[in-house]
């Protein structure tokens, strides 16, 4: 995880950049490194699809950021909403209504079609929180105690949440630095009561079997009878809910076409609640409003954060079904968050909402999308060491191998990677390094694995920048192959 820091400049006219280093340094807590590893990347403005560098550095955000900057940096007409809120308000909490709140629900549930299933929305600050919401209401409505989730899926970071994940290394628990590995995971964490199934991970099946070779005589994949298998094995009348993400984006997988047809029916069936985790997926990132409209199902609660208001602002939310909207309709819900609803965030939801459905921004991600894995598919035939491109509108996942015939990667633990040592060849920091370099900017947070995503706003110009790094990174990489 170590990482080379990018040359310090000297103090500008306004800002002493060597100080704002200095300071973050030494006194703000920083997660994924060790105090050694750690070093300032001081950032003076980001804009559209680019962040700008202290040292004057343009550089594409081809991780747009944390998959959560959906209509670009610093988009002027939320910028103005939230100008103009601040003319209005300060605060005020979740029990009174402001018309951002109320037009920003209209939007999502008449504009973007979740009416057709939904009742409700609740707005909340953050995507672990709103997931966090959606398995509390699952546990009220359901009187059950056990979730059941996957492996390699990613819900949230806070004691509970990071339970729910099974990209190991995202449990928030500590791993050594320098010396010999030791891991230490949070006590109590994750609760006996998260179970996991089976990821839909073709490339490499995690319970051995080929698409699509692994359908039964009816065409259900392996993986799906995995999950109904484990559900009936602990009882589904003790689960509270199946809890999903549409493609993982920790774990950066997109499933094949049949399988959350096939997962809705089987928790129809088996009386068991989809939860469905949007957080990263909502708001056009797949092409679609929903990653449930990929498949033509519906979920039963779903949360989103992220896109939701292309985080200029702090926002999330969880949505219920018509049929739990009835339920709890009839109770007192005795919570409360002081966030939740904030009106100038939800201000900016508005907004952004607005945009996205004025603009009719769907096409534009599909048709950015297609331009992106045309680009992909090429890099896929020229480059040994990418075995796999994966994803759909502006979410993509490359695959680092070190021998394209066996599939075999470069970190043997690959998604079970808990980071407490640097591995010989750390493929996608071996990437990410060069494309930096090249003032592109990807997401290299698993060892073998790439994530790709951009602003709906960028144009095929900023894409064909980014392949040329991409390009660039994987020439390095190729060098270590078999
Ligand atoms: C699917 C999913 N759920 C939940 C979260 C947690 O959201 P947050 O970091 O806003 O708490 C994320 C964040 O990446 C996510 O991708």
């Amino acid at each position: 995880m170590a990482k080379n820091p990018p040359p310090i400049p000297a103090a500008s006219d306004s800002i002493d950049w060597k100080q704002v280093a200095e300071w973050d340094e030494k006194y703000v807590f920083h997660v994924l490194y060790t105090k050694d590893e750690y070093h300032s990347t001081p950032v003076a403005s980001a804009e559209g699809c680019y962040v700008t560098l202290a040292n004057g550095q343009r550089i594409f955000d081809f991780a747009n950021q944390l998959v959560c900057v959906n209509m670009g940096h610093r988009h002027p007409r939320i910028q103005q909403a939230i100008r103009d809120a601040t003319e209005k308000f300060g605060y005020v909490w979740e029990g009174m209504t402001t018309e951002y709140r109320s037009r920003a629900a209209k939007i999502i549930m008449e504009d973007m079609g979740v009416g057709r299933w939904a009742g409700r929305i609740r707005f909340l600050s953050t995507g672990t929180e709103s997931v966090e919401n959606m398995v509390l209401f699952a546990k009220l409505y359901t009187n059950r105690r056990n979730i059941v989730t996957r492996s390699y899926d990613y819900h949230g970071w806070t004691n509970t949440m990071s339970g729910g994940n099974g990209v190991r290394g995202y449990r928030s628990s500590l791993a050594s630095g320098a010396g010999d590995p030791v891991i230490r995971d949070v006590p109590d964490s994750p609760s006996p009561n998260y179970h996991y199934a089976p990821a839909p991970q073709c490339y490499r099946c995690p319970i051995g079997h080929k698409y699509p070779n692994c359908k039964d005589s009816k065409g259900t994949l392996a993986c799906v009878r995995a999950t109904e298998h484990l559900i009936r094995t602990i009882g589904p009348e003790t689960i509270a809910g199946f809890l999903t993400e549409p493609a993982q984006g920790a774990g950066m997988i997109h499933p094949p076409k049949e399988y959350f047809p096939q997962i809705r029916e089987m928790t129809q069936r088996l009386g068991v609640l989809w939860l469905d985790d949007e957080v990263m997926t909502g708001f056009g990132r797949l092409g679609e409003w929903f990653g449930y409209d990929v498949y033509g199902v519906e979920p039963d609660i779903m949360s989103v954060a992220k896109g939701i208001v292309s985080s200029a602002l702090p926002a999330g939310g969880v949505v219920l079904s018509k049929k739990l909207t009835e339920f709890f309709d009839n109770w007192r819900f005795s919570t409360m968050s002081t966030f939740g609803s904030h009106p100038l965030a939800m201000a900016a939801v508005a907004a952004n909402l607005e945009v996205m459905v004025e603009e009719n921004i769907l096409e534009r991600v599909r048709m950015l999308g297609e331009h992106l894995g045309a680009g992909l598919a090429d890099l896929e035939r020229r480059h040994p060491s990418l075995g796999l491109v994966s994803g759909r509108g502006l979410m993509w996942a490359m695959e680092l191998v070190r021998n394209k015939e066996t599939r075999e990667p470069f970190v043997g633990v690959d998604r079970f990677s808990i980071y407490a040592k640097t591995p010989e060849v750390p493929a996608s920091a071996v990437v990410g390094k060069v494309c930096f370099e090249e003032g592109v900017a990807v997401g290299a947070f698993l060892p073998n694995s790439i994530r790709l995503a951009t602003a709906f706003i960028a144009t095929k110009a900023d894409i064909d920048l980014g392949l040329r790094a991409l390009d660039k990174g994987l020439a390095e990489l190729d060098k270590h192959c078999d």
